[in-house]
């Protein structure tokens, strides 16, 4: 099987790539220096080249409040970069694997049960809830899955949420530069307030696997089991590294950012479920595997 990934130098790409490789498949990289996806005649072009059974796209402009100040760029990438990839996937006739985002919902869904302050239990999105993306980053996400479902039937839209791996940045690499900061004595302020799930690349690579074999094509969310808030995650990586790092909650009104970000974005992946194709774990079980092997390297971060 041969798959053609665009996005190739990022996060999930990268464990993706590896993750491939590893199970024997045959990986045909695009980084943005190669395969910009903006550019529609270069994506067709390189796809018929190529003949890929598949094409992962993971190309994306992630840079949520920078999404706010450059607009354009944020619709040219996320939006018409999903199309064109959608045309050329029509055109070769291969499947697409898209991947898209939880800030697609607005977060304001709420708790199970409200009145009980002690144990929030966040209600979660569900593949066929209606988006109302509060971001540009999302409603440029969002536009370009709608773009997506129009231009390819062969297609996975896969939504994920609040991904770290080895490669790139991430919430974890974030809190364990805290440790080096100037201001290291100085308590740092984290969101209580936003749930959602943090989920390992690596299992959502193999999840990709485990999906895009099949012909079940459609709208999947796809995250970790659980959820928690930033603060918690947080909690959870001074715990397991070690470090010394002092925290305090607070509240996203507390920390304003350019973007608007949902309070509330933890996703069901119920189609896999009742598809017997959930294979997402636990994310604090994940996390401390993840831990163990990346740890050593990531301890650096910290010193
Ligand atoms: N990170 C998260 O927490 C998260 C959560 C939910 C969903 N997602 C989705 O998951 C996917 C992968 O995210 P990620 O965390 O791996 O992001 P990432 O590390 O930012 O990777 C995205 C890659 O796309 C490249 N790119 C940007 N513009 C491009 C273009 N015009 N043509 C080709 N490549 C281009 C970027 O290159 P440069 O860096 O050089 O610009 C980067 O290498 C994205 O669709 C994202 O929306 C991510």
């Amino acid at each position: 099987m041969k798959v053609l990934v665009t996005g190739a130098k990022g996060q999930l790409a990268s464990d993706l790539i590896s993750f491939l490789r590893e199970n024997d498949i045959e990986i045909i990289p695009y980084g943005k220096d190669t395969l910009d996806i903006t550019l529609l005649n270069e994506a067709i072009q390189i796809s018929k080249r190529a003949k890929p059974h598949i094409i992962i796209n993971c190309a994306a402009y992630t840079d949520v409040d920078g999404c706010e100040t450059h607009k354009d760029l944020a619709y040219k990438v996320n939006a018409m970069g999903a199309k064109n990839m959608a045309i050329s996937a029509r055109k070769v006739e291969c499947k697409l694997v898209h991947i898209s985002t939880d800030y697609v919902f607005d977060g304001n869904r709420g708790f199970k049960h409200p009145w009980d302050k002690e144990h929030r239990i966040p209600e979660p999105y569900m593949e066929w809830d209606s988006p109302n993306p509060q971001s540009i980053y999302g409603h440029s996400k969002w536009v370009g899955e709608t773009l997506v479902r129009e231009q390819c039937p062969n297609h996975f839209i896969i939504r994920t949420a609040w991904l770290y791996g080895a490669s790139g940045q991430n919430f974890v690499k974030t809190i364990l530069g805290k440790s080096k900061s100037p201001q290291r004595d100085e308590p740092v302020y984290i969101v209580d307030d936003q749930f959602g799930t943090p989920t390992w690349t690596r299992d959502l690579a193999r999840q990709i696997l485990k999906l895009m074999v099949t012909e079940t094509f459609g709208t999947y969310h796809a995250t970790s089991q659980g959820f928690c808030t930033w603060y918690e995650f947080a909690q959870e990586i001074i715990k397991v590294s070690g470090m010394n790092l002092e925290i305090v909650s607070c509240t996203t009104e507390d920390y304003p950012t350019k973007a608007r970000r949902p309070k509330n974005s933890v996703l069901d992946n119920w189609m896999l479920r009742c598809q017997g194709l959930d294979f997402m774990p636990d994310w604090r079980q994940s996390f401390h595997k993840f831990w163990d092997k990346h740890g050593t390297h990531l301890e650096g971060l910290t010193r």
